[in-house]
């Protein structure tokens, strides 16, 4: 297993591409299965999920490779398996949105239940609630979700609220299931999240008629068959966040290439409140800090509220704040492995219940820790930036699971980051 050697302080100056977005790609990749063909997708990034997720398809009978120009090809002509694993889905939550896509295009769905992870308990009794809405027989048998259609799908109004709010993988299995239903959908508290609109904006141009994008009020009315996508998706408004953290992190100065900021307002409002300068540039932005960080108040919400996705990335800017500060964590309230981390590190975090109060210290300190889940090792690696000393960060292979060689993206601008497989 790799580990990073992060030197620091460093202080980054000069200009990052920002990639496709992972969470744009995974639920589009699935909406793949519903067209018979080759679909053809662009701007996807080379990640260790994108890999799992096209074994996952070629496991249910797709031809899964490399375009030209690094596009990813998706032929899906031939479905011969309606069956996704316990051994990936375990890996990775997002291979349950398979099952509205295989229910809407086979009849049939066996998609063992996801668990749990580090970020907590991954429910899917919403995404279920909604495809019995439409028709289907679902019941569990030894761990699988085992999902029929006797009688094919039939459009209805759903309503897809939970006690956290709106679901996005639940509105992706939804939405795709209802796009070749009979007759009208409607989804009440859909996920109003950028890769939704984006996977939406992609059934639509295979031919899909939802109208109501981006916000919470979905309508879809289905049609016989869809036509395989030919589709760029969007840039990773969570990864453009964490590089844009990197440059507060460090005192420094970076343009992100890429990046569309009507995506990520909420950072963009927390990070100028906290006197960090945040100027849109041609396709893109420049973030930099001067002066002191000023504590916040931050609790993490579906969209457009702040992202639960950078919410330990954020914490770790905080920890240098000059005063105090409160994350409540909204979506995942156990979502805070980085915090005993961050403490190794000299940070000074307390949890209480779903809330993490941030009290400002001087210097963060170099040490070894280990990463556990995506966006806490991204967090720890913010961290190393900015410590004093060599920080070890071990586990690197779930910072590979959402950033594409992070340190040959951050080194040209700065970052002292060495990948070491011991
Ligand atoms: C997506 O996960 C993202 N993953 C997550 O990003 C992100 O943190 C999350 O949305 C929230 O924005 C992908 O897009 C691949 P949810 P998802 O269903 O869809 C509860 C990353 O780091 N819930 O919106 O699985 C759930 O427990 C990953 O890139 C139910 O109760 O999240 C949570 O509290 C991590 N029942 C809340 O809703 C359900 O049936 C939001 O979860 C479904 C969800």
């Amino acid at each position: 297993m790799d580990i990073f050697r992060i030197e620091g302080p460093v202080q980054l100056s000069g200009a990052v591409a920002v990639n496709g977005s992972k969470n744009a790609t995974l639920p589009i990749m699935a909406a793949a299965i519903l067209a018979a063909g080759k679909s053809t997708l662009k701007s996807v990034p080379r990640l260790s999920d994108i890999f799992l997720f096209a074994r996952l398809l070629r496991q249910l009978g797709c031809k899964v490779g490399k375009g030209q120009n690094g596009d990813l090809c998706i032929d899906s002509t031939t479905i011969d398996n309606s069956v996704g694993e316990y051994e990936i889905v375990r890996r990775m939550r997002a291979s349950i949105c398979i099952l509205g896509p295989l229910l809407a295009r086979c009849g049939r769905a066996e998609v063992s239940m996801p668990g749990g992870c580090a970020i907590g308990d991954r429910p899917v009794d919403i995404h279920l609630r909604g495809l019995r809405e439409l028709g289907a027989q679902i019941h569990l048998k030894k761990g699988y979700i085992i999902a029929e259609t006797p009688n094919g799908l039939k459009g209805k109004e759903i309503f897809l609220g939970g006690p956290f709010g709106s679901t996005v993988l639940g509105t992706a299995n939804v939405l795709m299931a209802a796009t070749l239903a009979k007759g009208k959908t409607v989804i009440e508290s859909a996920a109003c999240e950028p890769e939704i609109a984006d996977l939406a904006n992609c059934l639509n141009t295979m031919g899909a008629k939802i109208s109501g994008i981006g916000s919470p009020r979905l309508i879809i009315d289905g049609v016989k068959q869809l036509r395989p996508a030919v589709y760029q998706v969007i840039p990773d408004r969570i990864e453009a966040g964490t590089f844009m953290i990197a440059a507060a992190i460090t005192k420094g100065r970076l343009q992100l290439n890429n990046c569309r900021l009507e995506d990520m307002m909420a950072v963009v409002n927390a990070l100028r409140n906290i006197g960090v300068t945040v100027e849109s540039a041609d396709n893109g932005c420049v973030v930099a800090r001067n002066g002191p960080i000023k504590p916040a108040d931050i609790t993490t919400q579906p969209y457009p509220g702040f992202p639960t996705d950078l919410q330990a990335q954020f914490m770790a800017l905080l920890v240098l704040a000059e005063g105090n500060s409160v994350i409540i964590e909204k979506v995942f309230p156990d979502r805070f492995m980085h915090v005993a981390e961050l403490n190794r590190m000299a940070a000074n975090l307390r949890k209480e219940g779903p809330a993490v109060i941030v009290a400002g210290v001087k210097n963060l300190i170099a040490a070894p820790v280990m990463a556990s889940d995506l966006r806490a090792s991204a967090a720890l690696v913010l961290a190393g930036l900015a410590a004093q000393g060599t920080t070890v960060v071990s586990r690197v292979y779930h910072i590979d699971r959402g950033y594409e060689r992070i340190e040959e993206r951050l080194n040209p601008v700065g970052a002292k980051i060495n990948r070491e497989s011991p």
